[in-house]
């Protein structure tokens, strides 16, 4: 039985019971064993379906120390690949689920009951998830396994992509029998590698550096990288690792990309065996998770998603931004030219009246800019970070005439409006704490902890999540509103719900998940036409569950070009550049201090969604006359930023480190822009040219500014010369933190 699309196809064969899952360029194979489990036979460059993959099956116990199944002297577990393995029998890893029984135990034996091979593939329920927009975009296997003991079904989700080569993967658990059960793991996915000649990559940081690129070689033992912050993702570990080859490079090499469509606790996990087996496993962090599952009861993971490449890390990259940007980003803003924005923040901070906001306003139109973007400040009597979260209602000193008021100038300017929410959390200092202390996470009895001087909202309450939304609702529904900042700035401490029952208070962490997750949709449904940005105090959330909601993420707060070149260029190992917020903003620059050209400042911010993040009513008209210039330059390459192929050229974390460059190219390959930046001055550099990718060959180009032409194959082996790029050149090259910015086109 198969069941095949253009380039994707599933295959059962009920002699072997191999499924053989085939996409673009790899294969995914496993089988049915004679304990009726599941084992991984092969993940791959894509090889031809044949009638058994038998051959593929490695179980010879090379050592007296396995255990084996009684009636079976030859059946270990501990000796076989597995596609979804339990703890307790004769497997001595870390599984991919367990559950504790009523009578204590913990040992379980999921059996194959059945499956079904459809085209299209299903909804999660309650959680973001990639999609398909008709039944021919994937294909999907359902598969069911049954624990009789416990009564208890287990069904594991594989999706394979027609266009991308892209497998998803989730699970779910359902309780049909009288037991409660505790369900204490329940991860997305496990892999089982025959090998471990892998490097792992991992995108890692802190606040105002997040997402910088780590690569370490796999040895036996576990290596894990995770998040146990509740309410984010966080910007310590983004929940995505990469196993590539030693060999893999940025254009060359295999490489498994493993990413998690999750907002909150994580972990991702490389486990290697004594056999040299790699499981990598990936889902929510069972550290602090207790689930209930009492009759008809049902729990299902986030789903995982699994990406093959053969061409280098871009070429994983490059399937993540269009799987992304086009299958899991929903909505009308998916497809449209986002505006051009100014963020008010770090031009005014709290500090502001509606005279200030519309001089910015003033400005921003006299310079290009399309939308306005009133941050944190606006509302009951915040006038530093100690106040009012919660109370979402116009500060009427700072806005006599409200947001509507504000918003409805604004548009008579010719602008868009947008505003900042922090809907999550709750200051002491405000109504809402008066009216409903109860609502806090909280422990009775303990101390609690702020972040920020806030504390955050119980989010698995229903109440809770209707009446923010309420709250939210009427100010949408009052004023023409274009955009939300959606922020959130602490994470979780003294973790427990004054409205869970003491056996529930181990669910927190993912129904408060939920909760977030159920009001996005519910805002998002009811007002289509916002664009949503998401944001934690800069990138700690910037992963794929927010992006399900929001097409586009505040990529740090850190906004000086130079620590930019970093962030955004570990961002991208995943996320496409549609989803990058990328501001302009003062200098000194307010995280590092530090001092940057202009040029420079948007030369790093035009990757990504462009914008301006300072006072710019305090503007020289020089610089005006240079930041028209700028706006004119992102508009007319809009389209081929927010669409095109991302390449990395130049890393910030391997080499010299002191030049970083990066290009994008229309999907027809006729236009491209290239960035080339070096942060700090060389004395007698040497001759440097840089290397472009992603052009066609055959294509003649001109580069805007030259005056002679290049084919594409030239501008790909030998490169372009910087010393040729133009007679400013060597001025632009002058001194630290320059940059070059790059168009070019065919004939
Ligand atoms: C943190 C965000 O990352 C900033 O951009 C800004 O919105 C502040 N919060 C406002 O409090």
């Amino acid at each position: 039985m198969s069941v095949r699309l253009n380039h994707a196809a599933i295959f059962f064969n009920e002699k072997t019971g191999e499924f053989h899952l085939q996409g673009r360029n790899f294969s995914y194979i496993f089988k049915i064993l004679k304990n009726n489990q599941l084992g991984h036979l092969y993940f791959g460059k894509k090889i031809h379906h044949r009638d058994s993959f038998s051959h593929l099956f490695t179980i010879s116990p090379r050592s007296n120390t396995t255990c084996q199944y009684e009636e079976d002297e030859s059946f270990s577990l501990e000796l076989i690949k597995q596609e979804y393995p339990s703890f307790g029998t004769t497997d001595f890893r870390e599984p991919a689920f367990q559950i504790i029984q009523e009578n204590g135990s913990r040992i379980t034996n999921f059996e194959y009951i059945k499956h079904k091979i459809f085209k299209g593939k299903p909804k999660l329920d309650g959680l973001p998830s990639t999609y398909t927009e008709n039944e021919d975009e994937a294909i999907t296997l359902e598969l069911v396994l049954y624990d009789h003991l416990i009564e208890t079904e287990l069904t594991l989700f594989y999706t394979v992509f027609d266009r991308f080569d892209a497998l998803t993967r989730s699970a779910k658990f359902v309780n049909k029998g009288n037991q409660r059960l505790s369900l204490t793991r329940a991860m997305s996915v496990n892999i089982d590698f025959f090998d471990s000649n892998f490097e792992m990559l991992h995108l890692s940081g802190a606040w105002a550096r997040e997402r910088h690129v780590k690569i370490r070689k796999l040895e036996q033992g576990i290596q894990s990288i995770s998040s146990t912050r509740g309410t984010a993702s966080s910007p310590h570990h983004n929940p995505f690792i990469a196993l590539k080859r030693p060999e893999t490079t940025e254009h060359q090499g295999e490489v498994f990309g493993f990413s998690l469509v999750y907002s909150g606790n994580f972990l991702a996990q490389v486990e290697v065996d004594h056999y040299g087996v790699s499981r990598v496993t990936m889902g929510i962090n069972p550290f602090d998770f207790n689930w209930l599952l009492k009759k008809n009861e049902s729990f299902q993971t986030p789903e995982a998603v699994i990406v093959y490449s053969d061409q280098g890390l871009n070429g994983m990259s490059q399937i993540y931004h269009e799987l992304y940007r086009t299958r899991l980003a929903r909505g009308p803003w998916r497809d449209k030219i986002r505006p051009i924005l100014i963020n008010t923040w770090e031009a005014t901070y709290f500090d502001f009246d509606e005279e200030k906001i519309l001089n910015i306003a003033k400005t921003a139109k006299e310079l290009g800019i399309e939308l306005v973007v009133l941050d944190d400040g606006w509302f009951g009597n915040r006038n530093d970070d100690k106040t009012s979260l919660g109370d979402w209602f116009p500060n009427k000193k700072k806005l006599p005439n409200g947001i509507s008021g504000l918003a409805k100038k604004i548009n008579d300017m010719g602008l868009k409006f947008g505003l900042w929410f922090e809907p999550e959390m709750i200051s002491k200092a405000s109504n809402l704490y008066k009216k409903h202390p109860d609502w806090l996470i909280q422990v009775p009895g303990r101390r609690l902890s702020h972040g920020r001087n806030q504390y955050i909202l119980d989010f698995s309450r229903k109440e809770v999540i209707e009446y923010i939304y309420s709250m939210i609702d009427n100010i949408l529904s009052d004023a023409p509103i274009s955009y939300i900042k959606w922020d959130m700035n602490r994470y979780m401490t003294e973790i427990g719900s004054l409205g869970l029952p003491p056996e529930r208070q181990g669910e927190l962490s993912h129904r408060y998940l939920l909760g977030l997750y159920s009001l996005l949709e519910k805002l998002t449904s009811k007002y289509p036409d916002i664009l949503f940005e998401s944001c934690a105090s800069g990138g700690g959330r910037f992963d794929p569950g927010m992006l399900y909601y929001a097409p586009q993420t505040w990529t740090s707060d850190n906004t000086d070009a130079v620590e930019r070149l970093k962030v955004q260029y570990g961002t991208s190992m995943v996320y496409p550049l549609s989803s990058m917020g990328a501001h302009v903003s003062g200098v000194p620059n307010h995280q590092v201090h530090r001092i940057t050209s202009l040029n420079t400042r948007a030369a790093v911010a035009y990757f990504g969604i462009f914008g301006y993040e300072f006072d710019i009513t305090k503007l020289s008209e020089r610089e005006k006359n240079i930041i028209r210039k700028q706006i004119d330059f992102y508009k007319k390459h809009q389209e081929l930023i927010q669409t095109g192929k991302f390449y990395r050229l130049l890393s910030p974390f391997t080499g010299t480190k002191n030049e970083v460059a990066w290009m994008v190219v229309s999907r027809d390959q006729k236009e491209a822009i290239a960035g080339y930046y070096r942060i700090l001055a060389e004395p007698l550099p040497g001759f440097k040219k840089l290397v472009l990718k992603g052009l066609n060959p055959d294509f003649e180009y001109k580069i805007e500014g030259l005056p002679q032409t290049y084919f594409g194959d030239e501008l790909m082996n030998f490169g372009i010369l910087l010393d040729e790029l133009g007679g400013n050149w060597k001025k632009e090259l002058t001194g630290d933190f320059v940059s070059l910015v790059f168009a070019l086109h065919t004939l």
